[in-house]
């Protein structure tokens, strides 16, 4: 099983923290890809520890963005908060389908993750990032 989500240096927004932690995010959506493809007996275990692990750190990124984006009174602000929000918002939706035992649901949600993910850094990460580098001295 290959991993259908993999860091890209084109994904980089040059901020080396918030680097490392899309970094790190995609390999916590791909844990839950193995996950999914665990057997049955160890599936229960791991998918919670797995959405600890992307619920906890997803807030803690999103929390890190938000500070450096404000301190540099980024103009689009709200409107990247409320992507933010919105994606927490549709986790919790989409959670429940992970108790579900059909595969194609949970690879649903698992590619849902995925493309978010990457979309949201290849798009509007990369938009905050180029403005604050024109606000840096
Ligand atoms: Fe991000
Ligand atoms: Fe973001």
């Amino acid at each position: 099983m290959d991993n259908v989500f993999v860091w890209d240096d084109a994904l980089a927004t040059g901020f080396n923290d918030v680097d490392l932690q899309h970094k790190k995010l995609i390999l916590i959506i791909e844990d839950i890809h193995k996950t999914i493809e665990s057997p049955p007996d160890e599936y229960v275990l791991r998918i919670s520890k797995d959405l600890k692990k992307l619920t906890d750190y997803t807030l803690y990124h999103f929390g890190e963005e938000e500070e450096l984006m404000k301190q540099y009174h980024y103009p689009d602000y709200e409107a990247h908060k409320k992507q933010h929000e919105a994606f927490i918002s549709e986790v919790q939706n989409q959670i429940k389908t992970l108790s579900d035992t059909d595969r194609q649901k949970r690879m649903h949600f698992y590619l849902f993750l995925g493309k978010w993910l990457i979309n949201h850094i290849a798009g509007s990460d990369q938009a905050w990032a180029e403005y604050i580098k024109t606000q840096k001295p």
